[in-house]
């Protein structure tokens, strides 16, 4: 075969993850809020979630995961020609964006950065994004990055909110590598929903309105574990693979039990489905990134191995992906 013909494949080369110092335990939130432990960890299973200090933008967390995939992927941040980056807790609203922050703190001035709104769906949007830069042979290195602070958009007086949230990020670096493909990507959203989870400031709200999120917490409890479930059933149909051939299920962290309903569905064991809900509570775009570090870090995400991606949010936004990760084992 002539070899201007092969195609080659985007690959995830690496993951890495930051998380703040400052522990949030639902028994500090106990002393805040009309709530309790036994509440909060029935409900949705978190236990404790980390805050990032006032001096910590989304953009210092972000840079911090990135410094790590950069290095896991044997690079140099030379070597990086794009940043992406997913949040709904940017530095500043509009501008700069916090990708152009994260390029500053890097030292890299010449290279495409930008941000995206895909709300918790934003690191999967990344990937498609990603790989199809690469593919395309527009970018080499691109790094994708899912950074927030929830705590600066929640008002510590809303318990339905508070006790859910958390800061952190994750950062993968995208690379050509056809042994170790992102075999499949799928996004979708569906703007009818919006008001079921949203930031209460609007264009037509006065500028003293909060900024701080909403949610009719039940009502999207529902449409996302149904649309979850689906969206991996479909891509394991239309990838002609079966939920027992995934290696690792790694589901946006926002509640046990719509993970545990999602697990059912795929008939998945315990193993093979990665939590962490119960440390870091929903930390939105950066909650998949942390997660694989999570599973990363702890030696059950390896090389080669083949990783099932679910993610669902405001918007609404979903979607997922199949890949087999790239990264050498961490050590
Ligand atoms: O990441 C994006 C996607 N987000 C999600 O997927 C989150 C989806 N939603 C959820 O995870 C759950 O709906 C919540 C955890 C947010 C809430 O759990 P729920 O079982 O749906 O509770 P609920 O909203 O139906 O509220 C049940 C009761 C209410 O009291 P009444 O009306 O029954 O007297 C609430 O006022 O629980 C009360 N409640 C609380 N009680 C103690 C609500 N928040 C709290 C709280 N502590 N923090």
């Amino acid at each position: 075969m002539n070899s201007q013909n092969i195609v080659k494949k985007a690959s995830l080369r690496s993951i890495a993850a930051y998380v703040p110092e400052k522990v949030l335990s639902n028994f500090d939130l106990e002393k805040i809020v009309d709530t309790s432990d036994e509440w909060i960890t029935r409900r949705t299973g978190i236990k404790e979630r980390r805050i990032a200090n006032d001096n910590e933008q989304t953009s210092d967390l972000g840079t911090k995961a990135a410094l790590k995939a950069i290095k896991r992927a044997n690079l140099n941040p030379d070597d990086i020609d794009a940043i992406l980056v997913a949040t709904l807790s940017p530095d500043y609203f509009a501008m700069p964006s916090t990708a152009c922050k994260i390029a500053s703190n890097l030292g890299l001035k010449n290279i495409t950065a930008f941000d995206i709104s895909a709300a918790c769906t934003g690191f999967i949007y990344l990937l498609e994004l990603a790989k199809a830069m690469v593919e395309s042979g527009s970018k080499k290195n691109v790094l994708i990055i899912g950074a927030e602070k929830t705590s600066s958009i929640i008002d510590y007086n809303d318990r339905s909110i508070c006790i859910l949230f958390g800061d952190g990020a994750g950062a993968g670096i995208i690379s050509l590598n056809s042994d170790n493909p992102i075999i499949d990507v799928h996004t979708a959203s569906n703007g009818d929903y919006g008001d079921l989870l949203m930031t209460k400031r609007s264009q037509k709200s006065s500028i003293s309105t909060p900024l701080c999120m909403s949610m009719k917490g039940n009502e999207v409890f529902k449409i996302a574990v149904n649309t979850l479930s689906n969206d991996v059933i479909e891509i394991l149909k239309k990838n002609n693979l079966k939920a027992s051939n995934i290696d690792l299920f790694i589901p946006h962290q926002a509640n046990l039990r719509i993970i545990k309903a999602v697990q059912e569905k795929l008939n998945l064991e315990d193993h093979k489905c990665v939590v962490c809900v119960q440390k870091y509570g929903n930390t939105s775009a950066a909650s998949i990134p942390m997660a694989m570090n999570d599973a990363y870090e702890e030696g059950r995400l390896k090389k080669g191995n083949l990783i099932l991606l679910d993610a669902f949010g405001g918007g609404f936004t979903w979607g997922s992906a199949l890949l087999k990760f790239g990264g050498e084992n961490f050590s």
